[in-house]
């Protein structure tokens, strides 16, 4: 594909806040996707599916471990209205906390009243935190924003993710063997070494050094994403990916110095980068011209 210097200047916007989303990386991502990328990708840590809708391929697939959030985006693609009161005040949200944990507890979480609640919960609490006990509740407390837009429904969203494939899946489970040997990945595991709680899982060490194994294994075009940590980036360098740093200021964090700034590493394997993203280059600089440039074109 040839035509990288068009800037891209409208992208599909993600649903639902999501911690450690790649929102903002997705200038990058498509690129990198343009660069190498086949018809199909896959995001095995879905979240907020920043990656898959900044490159609109032909087929992509949404693995998460997270049930409630597959649920959500099965409803959407069906067609799902928010046609439940939205009140953005503490009383109202823990009584919609309570009636979703209800609904976990009766076996109905697969249904299209906890996929409606979890988008109103989404939205409305601390920092998009979907967090959950070891008895798999939600429980994370009510946000304070005070100005706060809800959806009533998602028809453009419901046509932009008609070709993806929402599974609820553990990441060492995705069939890889039926998957095209060309299929491109976005692999963006839970940070490693930070307090962000994604809830329904623990991502120890051993998972995060599994999911870099599991990654160098793939035959196609793979972009890796995760903490720069110099253990993480000994993994991923030992398996044959190339690696950048890439700085990043971060929104959501237990304290005020986490929430400054965050080197994060962008690891590539089978693949080449885009032109405009040398190796060692300011990347977060051209991510920003970019997007600047894409908002002057109508
Ligand atoms: C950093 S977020 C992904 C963000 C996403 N790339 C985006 O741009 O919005 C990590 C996601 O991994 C999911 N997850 C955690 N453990 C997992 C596992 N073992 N297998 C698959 N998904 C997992 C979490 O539920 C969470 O949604």
């Amino acid at each position: 594909m040839n035509d990288s210097n068009i800037v891209r200047n409208k992208f599909q916007e993600p649903m639902l806040k999501q911690v450690g989303g790649k929102r903002w990386a997705r200038d990058f991502i498509y690129e990198f996707w343009k660069k190498n990328g086949s018809s199909v990708l896959v995001e095995p840590f879905a979240g907020g599916i920043a990656s898959i809708l900044a490159c609109s391929p032909q087929k992509a697939y949404a693995f998460d471990t997270n049930i409630h959030l597959v649920n959500f985006y099965n409803k959407v693609r069906t067609g799902l209205i928010i046609d439940m009161p939205t009140n953005n005040n503490s009383e109202y949200y823990y009584m919609a906390r309570d009636r979703f944990n209800h609904l976990i507890r009766e076996g109905k979480d697969d249904s299209e009243a906890a996929a409606k609640l979890y988008y109103y919960l989404n939205k409305t609490c601390y920092n998009g935190l979907m967090r959950f006990n070891r008895k798999g509740f939600y429980n994370t407390p009510f946000g304070s924003y005070k100005n706060l837009q809800y959806k009533e429904h998602f028809l453009n969203e419901q046509d932009a993710i008609q070709n993806i494939e929402f599974l609820s899946c553990d990441f060492r489970d995705i069939p890889v063997e039926i998957m095209p040997e060309d299929t491109t990945w976005v692999i963006d595991p839970p940070y490693y070494g930070t307090s962000f709680d994604y809830g329904l899982c623990k991502f120890t060490w051993e998972d995060q050094l599994e999911s870099i194994e599991w990654a160098a294994k793939l035959k196609g075009p793979v972009l890796y994403t995760n903490t720069a940590d110099p253990e993480i980036i000994k993994n991923l360098k030992r398996l044959g990916f190339k690696t950048q740093i890439v700085l990043k200021k971060h929104t959501v964090g237990a304290s005020s110095e986490s929430r400054k700034e965050f080197k994060e590493v962008f690891a590539w394997k089978n693949a080449e980068l885009p032109d405009m993203y040398p190796e060692g280059s300011d990347w977060k600089k051209t991510m920003k011209k970019r997007s600047a440039l894409a908002k002057k074109i109508k």
